[in-house]
Parts: C-alpha cells; sequence; structure tokens
C-alpha cells in the first residue's frame, strides 16, 4: 500500500485523477488532498475537491485549502478549459462536510515529517503549495518518499507554445520544486497528451452507473486534443505512474524552469545531457497507453462497484 498525499487544482482531469485513486484503494492510501489555485480560483477548487471526496467515496480523506495565487505572478487560470465552475458540466451533490483547520503548506510540511519516507506527493496543478513547503521546511525533500508531478514538457506547451499550464501558472514556484534537490518525476505534455479518452474508452464509461455521471460529462467538456479526437486526462497519468511506474519510459535530466522570458515564461527547459551533474529529473518519454486504460479503466470499474 503506497500513500500518496494529492496536491490539485480540480480541474476536469484532477477530477478523473482522483477517481483513480479513489478506485486504486487496494494499492493507495490517500493520506490527504490540498488544493491550489489553478484551473479555477482557490474556492472552487476546494469546493471541488470537497464534493469529490463524498461523491467518490473517500472517507475522511483531509482535504485542506492552499495558495490562492502564485508567488509573484499575475493570476492564470483555466476556466476557458475547465469552465466556470472547474468541473465543466460535471454536477455534483453539493458536499456535508468541510474542509481541515489549518494550511496545506502546513499539513503537506506536518504530514511528511510524521511519516518520513512513507509518503508520495503527488501535484497536479501549480506547484506554489509544494514551494512554500520547501521554503518552510526543506527537508521535506528527504521526507518525500517521492514525488510526481503532471506538469511541463520537453516539446511544447499547450497554454502558449512555450510553457505548459501548471508551470506557466507559477513559474517561480516550480523552480524552487525543480531545484529542491529531490528528483521530480515529470508527467509532462509529451506523455499526458496520448492518454486520451477516445470514442471506446467513452463507451467503456457509459456503463459505469453513478460513476458515469462524473466521467462521462467530464470528458464531453473537456477540450479534446485534436477536431476528431477525445480530451487526455493529464492529471491521471501523475496517479498511474504511482500505481504503475512500468507504464511509463522515464529518461533522467536536467530541468530547468525559465522565469525571465517574456514569450518562454513556465518552459521546462530539459537536458537529457546530464553528463557530471545530478540529475533533478526523471522524465517520461512514453507511455503504453493501452496498460495505461486498462489501469484505469479496472479501478473506475472498482470504484462504480462500490458507488452504484
Ligand atoms: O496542462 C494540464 C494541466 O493543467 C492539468 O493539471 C490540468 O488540470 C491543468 O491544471
Ligand atoms: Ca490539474
Amino acid at each position: 500500500m503506497k500513500k500518496v498525499l494529492i496536491d490539485c487544482d480540480p480541474g476536469i482531469d484532477d477530477a478523473l485523477a482522483l477517481a483513480l485513486a479513489a478506485g486504486s484503494q487496494d494499492a493507495l492510501d490517500v493520506v490527504g488532498v490540498t488544493t491550489v489555485g489553478g484551473n479555477v480560483d482557490l474556492p472552487l477548487t476546494t469546493a471541488n475537491a470537497l464534493a469529490l471526496r463524498e461523491f467518490l467515496d473517500l472517507g475522511d480523506v483531509p482535504v485542506t485549502p492552499g495558495s490562492a495565487g502564485a508567488l509573484l505572478r499575475h493570476t492564470v487560470r483555466a476556466d476557458h478549459v475547465h469552465g466556470a465552475t472547474g468541473l465543466g458540466g460535471v454536477v455534483l451533490p453539493a458536499p456535508e462536510r468541510g474542509v481541515s483547520e489549518g494550511h496545506a503548506v502546513d499539513f503537506i510540511v506536518d504530514s511528511l515529517r510524521a511519516a518520513p519516507g512513507e509518503i508520495t506527493l503527488v501535484a497536479v496543478g501549480p506547484l506554489t503549495n509544494l514551494a512554500l513547503a520547501v521554503r518552510k521546511e526543506p527537508r521535506v525533500v528527504e521526507w518525500a518518499r517521492d514525488l510526481v508531478i503532471m506538469g511541463g514538457s520537453y516539446t511544447r506547451g499547450n497554454h502558449n507554445p512555450a510553457a505548459e499550464f501548471n508551470m506557466l501558472a507559477d513559474p517561480e514556484a516550480a523552480a524552487i520544486v525543480f531545484e529542491a534537490g529531490w528528483t521530480v518525476k515529470m508527467m509532462g505534455l509529451d506523455v499526458t497528451l496520448s492518454a486520451v479518452v477516445t470514442s471506446s474508452v467513452l463507451d467503456r464509461m457509459w456503463p459505469l452507473g453513478r460513476l458515469a455521471d462524473l466521467l462521462v460529462p467530464a470528458a464531453q467538456s473537456y477540450k479534446p486534443v485534436t477536431a476528431d479526437d477525445g480530451p487526455a486526462i493529464h492529471d491521471a497519468c501523475a496517479v498511474a505512474y504511482v500505481l504503475d511506474p512500468s507504464l511509463f519510459t522515464c529518461v533522467p535530466a536536467v530541468v530547468n524552469v525559465e522565469t525571465a522570458g517574456l514569450y518562454t515564461r513556465g518552459m521546462t527547459v530539459t537536458d537529457f545531457e546530464v553528463g557530471d551533474r545530478r540529475a533533478n529529473a526523471l522524465v517520461a518519454t512514453s507511455l503504453d497507453v493501452k496498460r495505461f486504460w486498462d489501469l484505469v479503466m479496472a479501478a473506475y470499474e472498482r470504484l462504480a462497484a462500490r458507488l452504484g
């Protein structure tokens, strides 16, 4: 059983990542969910996380809100992609329980301190909370069992040609995280764009009862990768990596995050020619798409059986 702490900005694909975690309780122990402003503002990402916790039967996993905005930069949002609520066309029952006391950064630091070497951090939004945790307590780098992010790209961005959204939303935070001393497992657009909800995948989601009430409208309202294809569930790749790293081919690299470029701010400048430097990242370069969907759909089917 792997302990995971998921920092997210729900977000349609964040929701599908949380569903993957919820359907994988035989392998994952979700010790907490922390939220950050990203796709939409923090009150909405947090409200969505609370609703998802109950809808996905995540039990009493604490939900703790964190940073509303980036460390330095003006706010960048993706409500044009995730919709005004952040969950596209998905409507979930209003949550009955609220957030935990305190701030996400303290929750992250305190959780890692209490269980050194046990918890994998999974970050699928802007990295503001993680950067502040590193600044508050640098030993989190030693205490974390692993750090897996959905973010970046060694080819091209999505919010603009240079930058992927999570990195662009807070480039200074991303730079702090990549320079902190751990080895970031980077699930970038290079692989996540192949995690597409094709029509045949969508056909497998329809029969999943109450869970289909999330999966299908989420997939239908998320921006497709190409005109004749479906959307990519980027964030689920980070959870999938924790569940089965063999789904991915990963290559050591030195990754630097551009923070000054007028046109390249947020770019993850990835150098696979590591030489005698320390690789600060393990960058995913390929994904076994068939095995990915086998794993994801098996988890969704287990969860659907629980939800009815
Ligand atoms: O670029 C994709 C990432 O940006 C995903 O995490 C999505 O939720 C958005 O936050
Ligand atoms: Ca996200």
